[in-house]
């Protein structure tokens, strides 16, 4: 008897589930269609605790994300614009996903296994985030959806042999999982039939005073834990050296305004990223599991973004090439310096660069690129 009161009892405790709701939960919506015809889906991924994240398959893109303040009020604190529109003739990348290799290939050319392979260039004389439709431009497939004790949802692209000039069939997802601890994690795995290179990440640009605010990320506070950093050419690719950050503009291991040396023409590299565009080392190898690569703190609101993954490098861009072209989704023009943009990645144009590790991605291997975004907020001073 006790035995069928206890199988009731969970019975009834599983049929109750659904109507308490789970705390993280996620909504599915049309967002328009690509010049091609092909259907673009919105996925809001909420969690009850004031954080929603609105995923779109074009791209597999970052579209908003709505964090609270240290007085609780909401914002949207990512760039990105109101409709399909702005996506479809986007240069920016607004909150993309970007590859097969993220930022520049030099000359868009490499070396695999004795063949020379090439790129589109579309960056001045470099390739720059892929080619001229790399992971930013297409649209992926709904793989999966989830709600419970956190939403998800799995983003999948096959890209074909020959894609953009690469080698090797390469299957991607993108799990974008939104927990009750205000983390929005992003999960690249990628496997291929071929040797390849492959350095997925994502490019969301970050405003934590709100996407429409009339201040614009330079007042931000960022902190970088890493001793080092690749110098550029003035097209913007490394030079192969590593330069340590002492002494330097480049030093963010304590927390520094970004605004007070971004100007800084003393630099040569500042002079040449028209500000920030670089890719800071905080280690030299990837690390077994995701670590702190970097903290900024808005003190207007008090927001707090914290950027984790097991990547080596981080490129931070201040948003230099923001200039008032483009309308957001507050109506408000996005200016230079309107946010910055964080980036976990192997570093830019290892493909040419044997000292920088490799990017390369075997048959039978799993490539993988875990980023959280932790957001919370600190009490105002
Ligand atoms: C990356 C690059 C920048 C710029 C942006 C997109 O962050 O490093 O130079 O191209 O993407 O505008």
């Amino acid at each position: 008897v006790s035995i069928m009161k206890f199988a009731v009892g969970v019975a009834a405790a599983v049929l109750a589930l659904p109507a308490i709701g789970w705390a993280a939960d996620f909504r599915r919506a049309p967002f328009g269609r690509t010049a091609d015809g092909e259907r673009v889906e919105a996925i809001t991924l909420s969690n009850g605790r004031g954080v929603t994240a609105r995923i779109i398959t074009l791209g597999a893109s970052v579209q908003s994300l709505t964090t609270p303040d240290s007085a609780g009020r909401s914002a949207d604190v990512v760039l990105g614009y109101p409709s399909i529109d702005g996506y479809l003739a986007q240069p920016e990348y607004f909150g993309a996903t970007v590859g097969r290799v993220a930022n520049r290939i030099a000359k868009g050319r490499f070396r695999l296994d004795g063949k020379t392979y090439q790129t589109p260039v579309n960056n001045g004389p470099n390739a720059l985030h892929g080619g001229t439709r790399g992971f930013d431009k297409v649209v992926w497939r709904v793989l999966d959806v989830q709600r419970g004790p956190e939403a998800s949802v799995t983003l999948g692209y096959t890209s074909p042999d020959g894609d953009q000039g690469y080698p090797g069939k390469l299957e991607v997802t993108a799990t974008y999982a939104l927990n009750e601890r205000n983390e929005l994690s992003v999960d690249y795995r990628a496997t291929t039939d071929r040797a390849t290179v492959v350095n997925i990440s994502n490019h969301t640009y970050w405003n934590l005073g709100g996407e429409g605010s009339s201040r614009g990320a330079m007042g931000h506070r960022l902190t970088l834990p890493a001793e080092s950093y690749t110098p550029v050419d003035a097209d913007l690719i490394p030079t192969g050296k590593f330069r340590p950050v002492a002494g330097t503009v480049f030093d963010f291991r304590r927390p520094t305004v970004i605004g007070d040396r971004v100007r800084d023409a003393s630099d040569e590299q500042i002079v040449f990223g028209r500000g920030y565009d670089h890719n800071w080392v905080v280690s030299r190898k990837a690390t077994a599991e995701p670590r702190l690569m970097a903290r900024v703190e808005d003190p207007h609101t008090g927001r707090v973004l914290e950027v984790l993954s097991a990547q080596p490098g981080i490129q931070f861009y201040s948003g230099n090439f923001l200039d008032g072209k483009v309308i957001g989704k507050a109506g408000k023009l996005y200016r230079q310096g309107d946010a910055l943009v964080l980036e976990p990645q192997m570093f830019p144009d290892t493909p040419n660069q044997p000292e920088f590790g490799s990017v390369r991605l075997e048959p039978g291997e799993r490539y993988r690129n875990l980023i959280i975004f932790r957001l919370s907020a600190t009490p105002r001073r």
